[in-house]
């Protein structure tokens, strides 16, 4: 299958070196991310880098990747510009997840959406018109781990014309 390498090669890391993230390159997965598709073009995402991930290490019970971090890229939606904020973030968040494979670095998405957010709001004064999807822990990772396997492509879930 000729699948592009870093989408087989990313998985969520949870463990990470102490090593800093350049932050030439910490810039180059936001330049990926504002290459997402989004609804109408609206853009509405915005993006808060953080390198205090202690913070947020008690705003959900699955921080875990937050731990070692060296850094967290919160993804946030002005959702007075799109009512799809959640899908032009989502996107966007994938660029960076892929980007971040491509440069070496490991990432994961912890989820902050109706968990933890409001915490988050008030630690990082975000203006009540943007919605908070997630917090992506960003570093070198400790370990590699292997590719993605060809058999996690389910043919069953195919379906043509009907289901
Ligand atoms: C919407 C969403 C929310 C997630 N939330 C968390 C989370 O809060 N904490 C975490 O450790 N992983 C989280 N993950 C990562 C998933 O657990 C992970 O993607 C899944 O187990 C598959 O593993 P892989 O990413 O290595 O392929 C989330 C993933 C998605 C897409």
């Amino acid at each position: 299958m000729a699948i592009v390498p870093e989408i087989k090669q990313r998985h969520s890391i949870r463990q990470y070196k102490s090593k800093k993230v350049p932050e030439k390159l910490i810039n180059e997965l936001l330049k990926a991310a504002m290459f997402a598709p989004s609804a109408k073009n609206q853009r509405c995402w915005e993006f808060i880098v953080t390198d205090n991930t202690k913070q947020l290490l008690d705003l959900t019970p699955y921080t875990l990747p937050l731990k070692t971090a060296p850094h967290a890229i919160i993804v946030i939606g002005d959702k007075n510009k799109s009512n799809h904020w959640i899908e032009d973030c989502s996107a966007a968040v994938e660029n960076i997840l892929l980007q971040a494979t491509k440069l070496g670095l490991g990432t994961c998405w912890v989820n902050m959406y109706k968990s933890g957010d409001e915490k988050l709001r008030k630690i990082m004064s975000i203006p009540n018109n943007f919605e908070i999807l997630c917090a992506i822990s960003v570093g070198y990772p400790d370990r590699k781990k292997s590719d993605h396997l060809d058999k996690e492509f389910e043919k069953q879930k195919i379906h043509y014309e009907k289901f």
